[in-house]
């Protein structure tokens, strides 16, 4: 599914991102995929991937 509608970016780009690069945190994502950067209502929804996806190992 969709994360960020506006550039089109979706959970599992967010998700194989994490797992390859391991940002630390929104900020960090933000800088490896382009989610967040324009209305930012994706921002919640990314973050919580990110989390999820860090608490995984
Ligand atoms: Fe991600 Fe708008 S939905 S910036």
């Amino acid at each position: 599914m969709y994360v960020c509608l506006c550039n089109a970016v979706s959970d599992k780009t967010i998700r194989s991102t994490v797992q390859r690069f391991q940002p630390q945190s929104i900020r960090e994502l933000k800088c490896l995929v382009p989610v967040g950067n324009k209305c930012g209502k994706c921002i919640r929804v990314a973050r919580e991937i990110l989390e999820d996806e860090l608490n995984r190992v």
